[in-house]
């Protein structure tokens, strides 16, 4: 572990290879030990971050999955989405697990807020969307797309407004009430959106960082080692993911650095999480989904319900030219394969390698194990055909598989 860590450098990005929920908040809870600032950098409530520690299962959607550690100080960037009422939920319920995270809770001032009524469009667009090609994003309905429309319309409220008086708020939103219920057909309870404000500022007003830019670089620049756990997932990023079915944020390595205002050359190395085999939620092109059968299967041993939603994930297999496409944004270092022992039960594992001249995905079909891995810890304890799959996705992205989980629990873990 220690020739791993050093090998991570003083700022570590943690960033999907795929279409999320590829288990990023596990690696990052093991690594946030390590490390003393934890930054989650853009995206919203959208998010489901689950790690499970003494049997007990945790979800955070905004807290950054390191937040369990003491001592830590958690960052939430410029670039995210916060829906107040959510993140206050998420603090709430830390404190009844004997977790007092206020005082270690930095908030961005510039970092959008997501009210009610950006969730209330984020449903009415959906329906719009149905109504006109048929064709709905599958959004997670937190109100992610509106606020950052919003955001780019340079009409949004951010965490900075937490600042203001009743009335101005009042006003604030007042009036853009006119607007969103004629253009969207939605009604805004003004005064639930302002009291959402106000109670959040109770309790917050001391960990808004209205110089989030300079007490990071500060933090950088005094040598403090720096963990960012990235949201979402590279094929869900706004410009580079299968668009439109994508998410509205940056999801990238630099689009974290970006978010969080951090220079490039900060990023010391980046942990590019890969499910051992593949899912998506919401619609789009997914290349390599199995078909029902095995899908089913998949989906059964692996638990693959969405965090946030609970909807059902579509479920298929690990696709090479995908993760070797997420590895040139973002200059990946090492990999976390995680899940490796959802596979146990499988006769054969296929793995998509490229693409034939009719477009469809050309397979290779490794052999399955047949055997339990779940819980192992040492990476030659695995059977010789885990270990044959590993040094195949390593040989076929010239990266190190440095973490390989192999259950649910945070000590489930291969670290080599
Ligand atoms: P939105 O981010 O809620 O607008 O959803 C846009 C697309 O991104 C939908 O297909 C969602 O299912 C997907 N998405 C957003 N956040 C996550 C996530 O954390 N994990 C997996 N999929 C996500």
């Amino acid at each position: 572990m220690e020739k791993l860590l050093s090998s991570l450098g003083q700022v570590s990005a943690i960033i999907g290879a795929q279409w999320g929920d590829e288990g990023k908040g596990k690696v990052t809870d093991i690594l946030s030990e390590h490390f003393q600032v934890i930054a989650r950098a853009s995206g919203g409530a959208n998010a489901g971050h689950t790690i499970v520690v003494n049997g007990k299962k945790h979800v955070f959607h905004l807290l950054p999955s390191g937040c369990l550690h003491e001592g830590k100080k958690i960052f939430l960037g410029g670039g995210m989405v916060i829906h107040l009422p959510t993140l206050l939920g998420e603090i709430e319920l830390l404190r009844q697990s004997g977790v007092d995270i206020v005082p270690r809770l930095r908030i961005a001032s510039h970092a959008h807020l997501v009210m009610d009524f950006h969730k209330d469009i984020d449903a009415a667009l959906e329906e719009m969307r149905s109504q006109g090609t048929g064709s709905k994003l599958g959004t997670t309905k937190r109100g992610i797309g509106p606020a950052y429309m919003d955001k780019a319309g340079r009409t949004g409220l951010r965490v900075e407004h937490l600042e203001m008086d009743e009335k101005v708020l009042r006003e604030i939103i007042e009036g853009k009430a006119g607007f969103i219920e004629s253009t969207y057909g939605v009604s805004v309870n003004v005064k639930q959106e302002v009291k959402n404000i106000l109670d959040a500022k109770e309790t917050l007003w001391q960990s808004i960082a209205y110089e989030a830019v300079s007490e990071l670089y500060d933090n950088y620049a005094n040598g403090q080692t720096i963990l960012i756990e990235g949201a979402q997932a590279t094929l869900l990023d706004i410009d580079h993911g299968t668009y439109p079915y994508v998410t509205s944020s940056t999801t990238t390595a630099t689009g974290a650095l970006h978010a969080l205002g951090l220079p490039p050359q900060s990023l010391s190395s980046c942990i590019g999480v890969v499910k051992a085999y593949c899912t998506r939620v919401g619609s789009g092109p997914f290349f390599t989904e199995a078909p029902e059968e095995d899908a089913n299967r998949l989906r059964e041993r692996g638990g693959e319900y969405g965090a946030t939603t609970g909807r059902p994930r579509r479920c298929g297999w690990l696709n090479l030219p995908d993760v070797q496409y997420a590895t040139m944004i973002n200059g990946y270092t090492h990999w976390n394969l995680t899940k490796l022992d959802v596979l146990d039960e499988e006769e054969n594992i296929p793995i998509g390698v490229g693409y034939g001249q009719d477009g469809q995905v050309v397979y290779e079909n490794l052999p399955g194990w047949k055997v339990s891995t779940a819980g192992i810890k040492e990476f030659e304890e695995l059977p010789s055909q885990a270990q044959q799959y590993i040094h195949f996705i390593e040989e076929h992205t010239g990266l190190p598989v440095s973490f390989i989980g192999t259950g649910q629990g945070r000590k489930e873990m291969i670290i080599r």
